[in-house]
């Protein structure tokens, strides 16, 4: 008998003093017995909740749970509720058993719901904080290449013309020059001005590949990885299809080809490297690999400008990016990207 009592009293204190919600229903979905923590969840009085049938609920968004206990399955509803016209939204988590008579046949249900407004709450504003960093870093990663182009088409138009005409001054002189020596002299500063056009053309092209432009978004990164390959001496092996981006996109995309590459350079100790670009179902796939000493966790982990600017500029184009390095094996480089319309963002 005394067994009886303890037992009872635990769950007398187990229901009553939970701290989630807790209610019983009858397989007419009859609330025939609910705890504290629930009455005080909806803001209620025991008198109004047991016998209450919730077939009669303002809102029946949680109703599919409850049938689902009756059915003899579990069921779950997490979404919001109100409990009147006028009453407030709040989010609900429910969680719904069947409850067994002793032949086996249901007989109700037994419901825990937790109110989880604050927790939803919470969830929203850090997504929304989120999406407004993604929205920013989008609008600083476009500015950025604008400013490029800006400051490209003034070192073009300005220092290029000027270097230009200079040129053609000297060879002018040169040819005038009635001293030899002299003559040699303004040779030698002609062909440094060549070099300087050279460096001004390269830098000109860096900050803005017009190879893009002109020729499409595989052959500028053929260019590009046979320009490094020359001058590094690792080999680079590209397979590019031929894809028709938006200028935007196609610049994106070159500027992530051209970081991965920049890095093999600085960092892989690599011999070679291998590009794959190809469109599947919509989707631009892009992968870069190398045979270097392999990125390190920490690296990939850290939040170094780099790497960073490449995961930004593809979630620019809700796209994302894998990075992986084996050490002693390489790296490997690999970008989602849905390919956008010629209407889409970002033009
Ligand atoms: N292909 C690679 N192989 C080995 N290590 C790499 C490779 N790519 C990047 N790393 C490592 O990851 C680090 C971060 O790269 P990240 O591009 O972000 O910065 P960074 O190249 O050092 O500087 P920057 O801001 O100029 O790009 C590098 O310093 C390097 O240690
Ligand atoms: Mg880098």
């Amino acid at each position: 008998m005394k067994r009886l009592e303890e037992n009872e009293e635990i769950y007398h204190l187990l229901f009553h003093q939970s701290p989630i919600g807790v209610f019983i229903f009858n397989s007419r979905l009859v609330i025939t017995e609910c705890n504290e923590r629930f009455l005080a969840m909806i803001q209620s009085r025991r008198e109004q909740i047991i016998g209450l049938d919730m077939n009669t609920l303002y809102d029946k968004r949680t109703l599919p749970s409850m049938l689902d206990a009756i059915a003899g399955k579990l069921g779950i509803y997490e979404g919001p509720h109100r409990a009147g016209e006028k009453a407030p939204e709040t989010w609900v988590y429910l969680r719904c058993a069947p409850l067994f008579d002793r032949i086996d046949n249901v007989k109700g249900g037994v419901a825990i719901a937790e109110d989880i407004t604050e927790r939803k709450l919470l969830e929203f504003q850090l997504q929304n904080s989120l999406s407004r960093m993604r929205d920013y870093s989008a609008r600083v990663v476009q500015a950025g290449e604008k400013e490029r182009a800006r400051i490209a088409r003034e070192i073009h138009d300005s220092l290029g013309q000027s270097l230009t005409c200079f040129k053609m001054e000297l060879e002018w002189l040169a040819g005038r020059m009635a001293n030899p020596d002299h003559g040699q002299r303004i040779q030698t500063i002609s062909e440094m001005v060549d070099q300087t056009i050279d460096s001004v053309r390269k830098i000109c092209t860096e900050l803005r590949p017009s190879v893009l432009e002109e020729l499409g978004l595989s052959a500028a990164v053929e260019w590009l990885a046979k320009d490094i390959q020359k001058r590094t001496g690792i080999i680079i092996e590209v397979d590019c299809e031929e894809i028709y981006l938006i200028p935007d996109q196609a610049t994106t995309v070159f500027r992530i080809v051209q970081e991965a590459l920049t890095n093999i350079c600085r960092h892989a100790r690599a011999t070679e490297a291998v590009i794959f670009l190809f469109a599947e179902d919509n989707m631009l796939r892009l992968e870069i690999s190398d045979n270097g000493i392999g990125i390190s966790e920490n690296m990939i982990s850290m939040y170094s400008l780099g790497l960073m600017g490449m995961r930004e500029r593809a979630i620019l184009w809700n796209g994302s990016i894998k990075i992986k390095g084996r050490p002693g094996r390489g790296t490997n480089i690999s970008a989602i990207i849905p390919i956008a319309e010629m209407t889409g963002q970002g033009e």
